[in-house]
């Protein structure tokens, strides 16, 4: 029997067979929870395809983070279709190319604006719509992805303050969900290959000096802790944690060179 028996946990941010929050449906599944997915404009019909390589093919709800009225439908949807959560699964991030440029000053407030609603803001509507779900949901657990915020990585820029600021909002949603008996985490994960990971053009730096400093070593391709870091917040064997950030990254953060 998996640790997730009994648990309905809905995915965000699956793009395609690469995206990290496919790896996490897939291992929730394994684990014997029940999964429901969100998808995002174009990319709908690919996360709608994809949606057939997990078991069950799961539902896909229209997310876009950045419309109001789609976290509205999202939350009476799932409440007539299922009437509760157990899971949230946040893993969503975008920032315009300027936000990314090796000039930091290219990009315009409205860039950054863009990076950070999305990658960051979002996280607090996402709750706010769902948290009257999640209040029905036995041991409720949110999760969002992060990248260490504590250093300015080469490239990363506006990207890594927008992850600043997710960080912090991690804690305050902590604060306001806990009331309600929900937990809010980050896991921090180390670089892995995937469409968000492409756009950012220092990429290949973090790569190499991961696998080389990673007490634990470190392999760009392999999603699977990462995964099943998400799939043991979201289970009950995290009862008095929230507002905690988990490093799923081979230990990088923890050494120094
Ligand atoms: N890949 C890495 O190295 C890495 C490392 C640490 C953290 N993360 C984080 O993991 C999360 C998932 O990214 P990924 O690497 O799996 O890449 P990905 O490109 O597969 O996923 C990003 C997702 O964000 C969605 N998205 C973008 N704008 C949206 C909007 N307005 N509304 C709704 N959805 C929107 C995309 O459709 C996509 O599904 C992100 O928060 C990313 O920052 C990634």
């Amino acid at each position: 029997m998996g640790i997730l028996e009994n648990k309905k946990i809905l995915v965000t941010g699956i793009l395609n067979d690469q995206s990290l929050a496919f790896a996490a449906a897939r291992e929730i599944q394994a684990q014997g929870g029940e999964v429901l997915l969100t998808g995002f404009g174009r990319g709908m019909s690919i996360t709608t395809r994809v949606a057939n390589k997990l078991k069950d093919t799961p539902k896909v709800y229209e997310l876009d983070v950045t419309n109001q009225e789609h976290f509205d439908q999202l939350s009476s949807q799932i409440l007539a279709d299922h009437g509760s959560l157990d899971g949230v699964l946040h893993s969503i991030g975008f920032a315009p190319a300027a936000c990314l440029d090796p000039d930091m000053f290219a990009a315009s407030w409205a860039d950054v604006a863009t990076a950070v609603q999305v990658s960051a803001y979002s996280l607090a509507p996402m709750i706010h719509s769902l948290l009257p779900l999640l209040k029905k949901g036995t041991n409720p657990s949110v999760v969002a992805l992060d990248f260490d915020a504590k250093f300015a990585w080469p490239g990363y820029n506006w990207m890594g303050v927008a992850k600043a600021a997710l960080e912090s909002l991690n804690r305050y949603m902590a604060r306001e969900a806990g009331r309600d008996g929900v937990r809010v985490n980050l896991v921090s994960a180390g670089p892995l290959r995937t469409i968000a990971a492409k756009s950012i053009e220092g990429f290949a730096n973090f790569e190499d000096i991961w696998t080389s400093r990673a007490p634990l070593g470190w392999n760009v391709t392999d999603p699977e802790p990462v995964a099943k870091a998400i799939v043991a917040l979201m289970s009950d064997f995290f009862p008095a944690t929230t507002g905690e950030i988990i490093h799923v990254d081979g230990g990088f953060h923890a050494v120094g060179a």
